[in-house]
């Protein structure tokens, strides 16, 4: 099977930016609970008018440019995201046409939570298989604002909106990315309701038990990638880790002795963005240098459903 690199990165930012001592007019909280607690210090949110297609349509085309590919050479494009514009057309189905992708590209959209970007890239390196054309799209994006619970200050001064985009490359000679993708299959912890009548589709979350959760399945997805691949941690150039909380990814760093100039959190000024926090991680450590051409970066994701993910993504 033919494995995948990323060419390219881009991401796109809503330009509402809500600090703390917004949250705190809103609910009961405050600066220094929050940041304490979860490391977010604020979060962009998109403005009135704002959409998430302006969000992943302003990522995707940073991303060709970046990558140095023209629409017209990609293959798939999948958007991972629970916070679509439009459940039809899905938010894949309106990049297609603001990007001017071609008609036979295979657009679709994604739900595995916060670890839809890991399950999206997956897929992706299983796409471009059987694609003529070896370029793909995968994007992470969220409109998460629109869902969160505003009496709820457990919540609401969690979770932020943005979109990260990639582009990939598939080749012969190159590795798999080796995914781990895996779920519990529970609503108990974490839901979002949906369409069912008469109830609110807000964002509902017991946010210790997630934690709990989220503390054990990290280290399982690094400990899966590394076997599945054969590596140790010194061999893995940068890791990059779902921002939900500060404290998950310090734990993590911890256990596994990775040094400070090996892992990147951005979720003081992002909070969590669900499927668009990995790639905006990548986007920003791309854009810095501190990834780049034959960078091996482990990636772990984890969230609702319960989902968790891993893999071994390279660098073109
Ligand atoms: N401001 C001030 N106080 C708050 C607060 C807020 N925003 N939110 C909760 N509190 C209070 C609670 O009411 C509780 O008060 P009590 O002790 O008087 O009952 C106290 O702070 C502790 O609450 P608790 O929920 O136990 O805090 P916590 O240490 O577990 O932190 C989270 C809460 C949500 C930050 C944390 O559990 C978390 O990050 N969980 C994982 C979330 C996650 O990963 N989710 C996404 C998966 S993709």
């Amino acid at each position: 099977m033919n494995g995948i690199k990323i060419l390219g990165t881009g991401r796109g930012v809503p330009s509402k930016l809500v600090t703390n001592e917004d949250m705190a007019k809103i609910v009961d909280t405050n600066d220094e609970w929050i940041t304490s607690r979860t490391g977010i210090t604020h979060r962009h949110h998109l403005a009135e008018g704002e959409t998430i297609t302006d969000m992943t349509v302003l990522a995707a085309r940073r991303a060709l440019e970046n990558a140095g590919i023209s629409a017209d050479q990609i293959g798939a494009c999948i958007v991972a995201t629970l916070t679509p514009d439009t459940l039809v057309p899905s938010a894949a189905c309106c990049m297609q046409h603001e990007l001017n992708l071609p008609h036979d590209t295979v657009c679709f959209d994604l739900n595995a939570a916060c670890t839809g970007f890991l399950y999206a890239l997956h897929t992706m390196e299983c796409l471009l298989n059987a694609s003529e054309r070896k370029y793909g799209l995968v994007i992470g994006a969220e409109n998460l604002s629109r869902i969160t619970n505003w009496e709820d200050r457990g919540t609401c001064i969690l979770f932020g909106d943005g979109a990260g985009a990639v582009v990939v490359e598939s080749r012969p000679e190159w590795p798999s990315i080796s995914a781990i993708l895996g779920c519990h299959g529970t609503d108990q912890m974490l839901r979002v309701p949906g369409v069912e009548k008469g109830v609110p589709s807000l964002i509902y979350m017991e946010g210790t038990k997630v934690f709990k959760f989220a503390v054990e399945a990290v280290p399982y997805c690094i400990d899966q990638v590394l076997a599945r691949t054969g590596k140790t941690v010194d061999d893995v150039d940068f890791f990059v880790f779902h921002q939900a909380n500060a404290r998950i990814i310090d734990l993590a760093v911890k256990k596994y002795h990775i040094p400070q100039e090996k892992y990147y959190k951005n979720i003081c000024e992002y909070g969590n963005t669900s499927a668009a926090s990995i790639p905006l991680v990548i986007s920003e450590l791309h854009e810095m240098g501190k990834v780049g051409s034959g960078s091996r970066v482990l990636v772990v994701g984890f969230g609702g459903g319960l989902t968790w993910g891993g893999a071994m993504i390279e660098f073109a």
